[in-house]
Formats: structure tokens, C-alpha cells, sequence
């Protein structure tokens, strides 16, 4: 079994470029089915979750071809023969939702197996199935499949419960073949949102508001092709400059959006890391003791959830009391139990992970629980005494492309081992 062995200690050094946001372009590329034409898009990030979508997406139909070493997918979605995923691996990934609106807009029917992925809550669909609903089609759940179906979809005023990024998304791609007006009030803003709509736009779709308060779809008959570039992912921004933090090093990370890394920088410059901002990267260096600091994660422009693991690593090493508050999902502290094997002081109590600073993280046989978890026992490991196993770390080819290069590039300590090989082999550098 794969496992990653990371030595602690050093501090990182240099520039890391950021791959394209998975989570724009697990929405982007089923997305493209809506065109019924030729999509070319850009900057897609190499990350397990993307090619367990691309494989769901070829079993429909659409020939892929491939360019720019993989980073590049052409689309040609003018010939789509199934419009039932019910293959066996796409209840893996949470993304599979995103053809259920996808199909349905482009064929006004589709059938795809429930959605899986990380295990930080019970992950419903109420919100999207509430939407689907409100444009006229009916939906159905049975056997492990979610089943939606119209005549014709109808345009509606739809207000989320809770600001969904699936929903939100999962609405405006079927919306935009509705009839009329649609208007999404209470929708997620994430910066991915804002890519997907702008993406649907540039097929043809009519579509306003995208990251404020109310987004307008007027529907629109036709969709053509399109040529796109997915954003830079601001969680993997702020992955590695959380990673410059922790181990005391100085790191500018590149390719990035400041405007989406707002929040993280600014929680950043409150426990006292040096963030220097540039037009497209951002720079992170330890230059005096870092403090204790309170954070909430929130829908954006909040602090991100997917920043949590992360920076509750960080906390762990600053002396004093931290706490982290999450306020998105129900069940996304479990990797705590991991960092106490590293020594970190952490107690979770209801959705606050109070953390008491310790001087020094120790290496030791840790599990990544799920993706972002994963990341944290990562950032830990490269800052800890000693050295660190991380098992599971499938969990982390989910949504980080070439991590272990990544960081041996800023001067880390990380191996790809082979614990099944006889010898302990070193599968990556
Ligand atoms: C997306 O998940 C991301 N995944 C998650 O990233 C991210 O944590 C999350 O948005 C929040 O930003 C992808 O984009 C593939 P939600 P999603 O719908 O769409 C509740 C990562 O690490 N909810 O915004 O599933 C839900 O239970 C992953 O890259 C409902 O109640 O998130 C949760 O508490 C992890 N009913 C909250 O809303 C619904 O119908 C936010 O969920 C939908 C969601």
C-alpha cells in the first residue's frame, strides 16, 4: 500500500505554482455537456477525483482527447449515448452529482448513483433535489440512484436553505435550458461558482449575479462549444501557505488569485506570519513567534472549510489557546485523534477544536481520513520532530496534483513508499 514518509524539520524554501481548482473543473467539465458541441478546456488539475469524472463522462459518449500533458481536455460532446451513470466507481466521488444537472438540462433526463466522497458529514442533496423540482422535473431515489426526469424545464424563484456549492451549481447548469427566468437567492459565492457561470456563459448560456446574492439564468434554446481555462485552486493556494508557515520557511506561492486568498491571508497575519502580496502569487515567511488566534470557517468569502485541517495544524504548534470553530460540516475533526498522535493538544468539543499549542510536533504512523485531513497530516509531518507515515493517502491524490514534487521542490522532506514491495521501496522522490 502506498503510504508517504515525511521527515520534519525543514523549513520551505522557494516558489510552488498552483495547479487549476478541482472543484471548478469537477463542475466545468460536466458542464460541457450542455454545449452538445466541442469544449476545450484548460488548466485542468491532474487529480484522481478529475479522472474518475473524465472516465463517467467518456462511458456517456463523449470522446476525450488530451493535450498540455493531460492539463488540457477536449470535449466532444455532440454524440452523447447514455444518459445513465451507473457505473460502479462514480459513487467515489461527491462531483458525480454534477451530471445529474448537467444531463438534464442538455437531455431533460438523467439517472447517476448517489454521490460519495470525503467523510466529514452526511453530505445530502435535499437542496439540489429542491431545485431540480422547482424548474419542473421530478425526481426520484432509488436503489443507490437518484433518478430526474421533465418534459420541459420552466424557469423558478428558487431560495436555498443553506448556501450549497453543489446545489447552487447543480440549479444554474440545468437552469440555463429552462424556460424563462430563474432567479437563486441565498446561492454559495465561492469563487468556483463564479468560473462555472462564467464558463455557461461563454457556451451561449445567460447568466448574472454569479457570486453575490441572487444569480439570474434567463434559459436559452441553444448552447454552442466553448474555450475555457479553469481558475487557479485557492485551496491548494492556501495549502502551501500554510505550509511556508508551519515550518518557518519562507514560500511565495504562484499562480494564485489574491482576491480569493482574503480570508486565509488575513487569519495568516493575525497569528503573525509575514504575507507579502503580489498581482498573481503570494509570499509567506516566519519572522517573529507566532500568536493564538480564534477562526470560524464560513461560506465564502469566509474562512474556508477546506482551509480547517490546514490551519488547525498550524495552531498546533502556536503557543497558547487557538480555537476553530466549523460551522459548515458536522463531522470534520476526526484527523485530531491523528495529530494527537503527533503530540498536538486538541479537544474537540461540538464543532470547536480548542487547541493548545504545543513547542514541538513528533513524528509518528498517522491515517489521512480524507482530503483535506490529509494535507494537515502533511503540513504537520514537514513541521514535526522526526519521521511520519501517512497511510491512506489516496485520500490526498484525490485533490493535490504532484504534492510530494511540490514540496521536495521547496526543499521538503517527502517520499512516496510502497509498504507491500519487499524492500521498502521509494516510489517517488
Ligand atoms: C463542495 O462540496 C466541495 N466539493 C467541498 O470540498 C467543500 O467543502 C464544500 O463545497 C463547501 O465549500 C466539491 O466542490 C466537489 P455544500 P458540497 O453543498 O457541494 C449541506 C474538498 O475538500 N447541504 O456547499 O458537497 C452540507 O451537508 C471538498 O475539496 C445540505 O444540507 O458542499 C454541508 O453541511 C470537501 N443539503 C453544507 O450544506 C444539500 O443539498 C455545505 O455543503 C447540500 C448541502
Amino acid at each position: 500500500m502506498e503510504k508517504y514518509l515525511v521527515k520534519g524539520g525543514v523549513p520551505l524554501r522557494g516558489g510552488v505554482s498552483v495547479s487549476g481548482a478541482k472543484n471548478a473543473a469537477l463542475a466545468v467539465l460536466p458542464a460541457a455537456l450542455l454545449s452538445g458541441d466541442i469544449c476545450r478546456i484548460e488548466n485542468v488539475p491532474k487529480v484522481e477525483d478529475i479522472h474518475v469524472l473524465l472516465k463517467a463522462i467518456e462511458y456517456l459518449g463523449v470522446k476525450l482527447d488530451y493535450e498540455d500533458d493531460g492539463h488540457t481536455v477536449i470535449m466532444d460532446c455532440r454524440k452523447i449515448d447514455r444518459v445513465v451513470v451507473d457505473c460502479d466507481y462514480i459513487d467515489k466521488i461527491r462531483a458525480s452529482y454534477y451530471l445529474l444537472g448537467a444531463l438534464l438540462g442538455a437531455r431533460n433526463y438523467s439517472k447517476v448513483g448517489m454521490p460519495g466522497g470525503c467523510s466529514i458529514g452526511s453530505r445530502p442533496i435535499d437542496q439540489h433535489i429542491k431545485g431540480f423540482r422547482a424548474l419542473g422535473a421530478s425526481v426520484e431515489i432509488s436503489h443507490g440512484m437518484v433518478e430526474v426526469q421533465t418534459d420541459n424545464l420552466v424557469g423558478a424563484k428558487i431560495y436555498l436553505d443553506s448556501p450549497s456549492v453543489g446545489a447552487t451549481i447543480n440549479i444554474m447548469m440545468a437552469a440555463c435550458r429552462a424556460e424563462g427566468m430563474t432567479y437563486i437567492e441565498n446561492p454559495a459565492k465561492e469563487p468556483h461558482i463564479v468560473d462555472v457561470a462564467n464558463f455557461l456563459n461563454s457556451m451561449g448560456a445567460n447568466i448574472k449575479g454569479a457570486g453575490t446574492d441572487v444569480i439570474k439564468i434567463e434559459g436559452v434554446k441553444e448552447m454552442h462549444g466553448s474555450e475555457y481555462m479553469i481558475i487557479p485552486d485557492m485551496i491548494e493556494a492556501g495549502t502551501y501557505m500554510v505550509a511556508g508557515a508551519i515550518t518557518k520557511g519562507d514560500v511565495l506561492v504562484k499562480n494564485l488569485i489574491p482576491k480569493h486568498m482574503e480570508a486565509v491571508v488575513a487569519k495568516l497575519r493575525e497569528v503573525g506570519a509575514y504575507v507579502e502580496e503580489f498581482d498573481d502569487s503570494i509570499r509567506v515567511a516566519y519572522k517573529e513567534e507566532y500568536k493564538p488566534a480564534k477562526v470560524k470557517t464560513l461560506p465564502y468569502p469566509g474562512f474556508p472549510t477546506d482551509m480547517q485541517p490546514q490551519f488547525v495544524a498550524l495552531m498546533s504548534i502556536i503557543g497558547g489557546v487557538s480555537t476553530m470553530t466549523e460551522s459548515i460540516f458536522e463531522n470534520r475533526f476526526s484527523y485530531t485523534d491523528e495529530l494527537a498522535r503527533m503530540s498536538a493538544d486538541i479537544k474537540v468539543e461540538g464543532n470547536t477544536a480548542i487547541v493548545n499549542g504545543v513547542s514541538k510536533l513528533t513524528g509518528a504512523q498517522v491515517k489521512a481520513h480524507d482530503l483535506r485531513a490529509g494535507a494537515a497530516l502533511v503540513l504537520a509531518g514537514l513541521s514535526a520532530e522526526g519521521e511520519t507515515i501517512i497511510s491512506d493517502i489516496r485520500n490526498i491524490d484525490r485533490g493535490y496534483e504532484h504534492l510530494e514534487d511540490k514540496i521536495a521542490a521547496l526543499g521538503g522532506s517527502i517520499k512516496r513508499i510502497d509498504t507491500d514491495s519487499p524492500e521498502l521501496t521509494v516510489v517517488s522522490a
